[in-house]
């Protein structure tokens, strides 16, 4: 999944390169900036001693050093004077410097803290998104996994109105699933002779004479020679129907190329639920179209499952970005929706 929000210690993180909220004379200071010198080693010091400081919204790169990522790119981010200093361009300067300078040397894993969002006191939530957005632009046109690692689950504020009815959404279905859960007691109408029961037939084990080996029945060859459309071809057909690209589906998606290209090149290939939900958000299918997408792929909606029921709102709702279904589904500890 090439843009993930994670719950994290970013001096922890194995990727090629981590970002550190700097300040202009790079020669540490507290959060973020004092976390990343502590874990390097004293090293690191010396190394942003020879840069000779650092503008905002620019970013300078040094190694590791005793920290498990390859490099560590310095940034310095606005400090927040309400808003209308040009805080926000300041921002995304960070991370557009920071990425490109990531780009420049090969890296393929990068990981960002929520710039500014601490001592310098950019709202959590505003900052977010632009980290969000800037990111998002970037990953359009390059191949990289870029960590957005946030240190406190409250530094993710989803829209408080979306998160709440999702949330009493979430209340109403998922209880209702476990109040009943084999749905002994709904959906059975008194079916009429012929209706549900031979319906229902129709999803009983065949009888135990007909699982006897014989000679082949004409009839399943008949149903074998005309399978449905597999999860691959629906979903190239859909990205037909949509007029849209296979670059812009996947992006939309949050998936990564190779892993969409594995799909196309398969006309049998199975994807996780996630990928197959995330497919299904970014060709912003009807319930029913995702439904079938999902059975495709062997997989269906549940009542069960919270994860499912958040997607299930947003669907009904129209809400077709990935990234705000990801933030509720982080915000909820709940699995994303791509990789
Ligand atoms: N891992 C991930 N995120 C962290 C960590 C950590 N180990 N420590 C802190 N954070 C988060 C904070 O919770 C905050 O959301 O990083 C975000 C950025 O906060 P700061 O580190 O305070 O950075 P910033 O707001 O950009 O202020 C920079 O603070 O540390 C000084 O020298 C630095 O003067 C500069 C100023």
């Amino acid at each position: 999944m090439p843009l993930q929000l994670i719950r994290n210690d970013i001096t922890k993180m194995r990727v090629d390169a981590i970002v550190n909220a700097a300040n202009p004379s790079l020669l540490g200071g507290g959060g973020v900036d004092g976390a990343i010198h502590r874990a390097a080693g004293p090293q690191l010091l010396a190394a942003c001693r020879r840069l000779g400081g650092c503008q905002v919204g620019q970013a300078r790169l040094t190694r590791g050093y005793d920290l498990p990522c390859k490099y560590v790119i310095h940034t310095v981010g606005p400090i927040w004077q309400g808003g209308a200093h040009g805080e926000r361009a300041q921002l995304a300067s960070c991370y557009r410097s920071a990425l490109a300078l990531a780009a420049s040397h090969r890296c393929k894993t990068v990981a960002f803290p929520l710039i500014s969002s601490g001592v310098y006191g950019y709202p959590k939530a505003q900052a977010l998104q632009v980290a969000l957005e800037t990111i998002a632009e970037f990953l359009s046109g390059h191949d990289m996994t870029v960590y957005i690692v946030v240190f406190d689950r409250d530094a993710v504020q989803v829209s408080s109105k979306l998160f709440q009815n999702i949330t009493a959404y979430i209340d109403d279905v998922y209880a209702d699933a476990h109040a009943d859960p084999a749905g002994r007691f709904r959906q059975l109408p008194a079916a009429p002779v012929g209706g549900f029961a031979e319906e229902a037939a129709s999803f009983a084990p065949p009888p135990r004479t007909a699982m006897r080996p014989s000679v082949a029945h004409p009839g399943l060859d008949a149903m074998l020679a005309q399978l449905d459309e597999s999860f691959t071809q629906m979903l190239l057909r859909l990205i037909d129907e949509k007029h849209i690209s296979d670059a812009d589906c996947y992006k939309k998606a949050n998936i990564d190329r190779r892993l969409f290209h594995k799909i196309r090149s398969n006309p049998h290939y199975k994807p996780s639920k996630q990928t197959a939900l995330a497919l299904a958000v970014a060709l912003e299918l009807s319930l029913e179209q995702t439904r079938e997408l999902l059975m495709k792929a062997g997989f269906a909606l549940s009542h069960s499952d919270k994860g499912d029921i958040v997607v299930e709102y947003c669907i009904r709702q129209r809400i077709y970005n990935i990234i705000e279904i990801n933030q509720v589904l982080f915000k909820l500890d709940l699995q994303p929706l791509g990789y």
